[in-house]
């Protein structure tokens, strides 16, 4: 039995929680509104927020797991990729818990994070993935389709070549001026709409791989050509035009995913990231599923965006493997860039 301590903040969520063995105890996460009023997440200020959330959402995730710390035996949190200013802090949250207990620390990618979530278990009744696993990773910085052969052996089927779809979908909220993030407001304005509205570029790129850099492009093109004749069209159209570009970006991603799994031959799909809190991204994977007779495993939304649960479960894989990591680690801002 193991009793795990994970800490995330890589970008602007500060989390923690409580892991037993695989059995999430707790998961406390603290977002910070104050990037809304700036259209997009200022490193700064994100640092700051963590410094202030840190040792509370540390505190909640013990006392709603019903644990104290001396009980805790490792320690696991993001190691990056993310933000340098917020990773500093839960990195060295993480080494002064772990020191002062004299327990080890285990890092944990956050992009491994995100699609091992599928692997909690809240509670008996839980169903986990089988190997091999087919996962779409969608969030703000990535966009991947990775075959999981373990835990730990993630093989990139396919990947973007230019922006994350999260970033595209951001892209099209912010140039219809609808906020930061773009992604749930587009969500639900999508709902009304008509998604064959309006139509945009298709990309073509090799293999299972991505590019959304001509959808945002030919987004931007097609309000500005409207806006020349009808000041209002954003408002007028506002819902055709997120039900369009939503569409666009998620049948995109499904039509590559969907082609490499019957390549594959895989039966175990999942999605993961923070777009995969998106309802029709969804829908759309239940609905595939079951004209190929997958095993569709979709996240509860509160693993979908940045969590720390997610490091946990990573972690505690980790911890049986005793992959404890060195006081001296440092964070990593970029994948692979160590
Ligand atoms: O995984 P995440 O929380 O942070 C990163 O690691 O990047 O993902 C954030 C991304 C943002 O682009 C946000 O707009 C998108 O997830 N997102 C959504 C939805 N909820 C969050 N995109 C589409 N529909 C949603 N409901
Ligand atoms: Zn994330």
């Amino acid at each position: 039995m193991a009793l795990i301590l994970a800490i995330e903040s890589s970008c602007d969520d500060t989390s923690a929680a409580v892991l037993r063995d695989n059995h999430m105890l707790s998961n406390t996460i603290a977002s910070q509104k104050v990037h809304e009023q700036y259209g997009g997440v200022v490193p700064e200020l994100a640092s700051r927020a963590h410094q202030q959330n840190i040792v509370p959402v540390v505190d909640t995730a013990l006392k709603t797991a019903q644990v104290s710390k001396e009980e805790v035996d490792a320690v696991a949190f993001t190691r990056g990729p993310g933000l340098m200013g917020s990773l500093l802090v839960g990195v060295s949250f993480a080494k002064s818990f772990a020191q002062a207990l004299n327990i080890p620390i285990i890092e944990v990618n956050h992009l491994q994070a995100h699609v091992l979530s599928h692997f909690i278990k809240e509670d008996k009744l839980s169903i986990t993935p089988q190997f091999p696993l087919l996962c779409l990773l969608v969030s703000g910085g990535h966009t991947q389709i990775l075959l999981l052969h373990s835990h730990f052996d993630m093989e990139i089927i396919g990947q973007t070549i230019d922006d994350a779809a999260g970033e595209a979908i951001d892209k099209a909220a912010k140039i219809m001026d609808l906020g930061y993030p773009g992604g749930p407001v587009i969500d639900r304005l999508a709902r009304e709409g008509n998604p064959n509205a309006f139509q945009f570029a298709t990309p073509h790129v090799g293999g299972y791989n991505y590019s959304f850099s001509g959808i945002k492009t030919s987004f931007l093109y097609t309000i500005r050509d409207y806006l020349a004749t009808d000041a209002n069209f954003i408002t007028h159209h506002q819902a055709d035009l997120c039900a369009s570009i939503q569409s666009r970006i998620i049948d995109y991603l499904l039509h590559n995913f969907e082609k490499a799994a019957m390549k594959l031959g895989v039966k175990q799909v999942a999605i993961a990231g923070g777009v995969s809190a998106n309802s029709y991204l969804r829908t759309s994977i239940e609905a595939l599923g079951k004209r190929h007779h997958w095993q569709v495993f979709v996240p509860k939304l509160q693993f979908c965006t940045d969590n720390a649960a997610m490091v946990g479960i990573a972690g505690y894989y980790k911890y049986l493997q005793h992959d404890f990591a060195d006081i001296s680690l440092p964070p990593y801002t970029r994948d692979n860039n160590l």
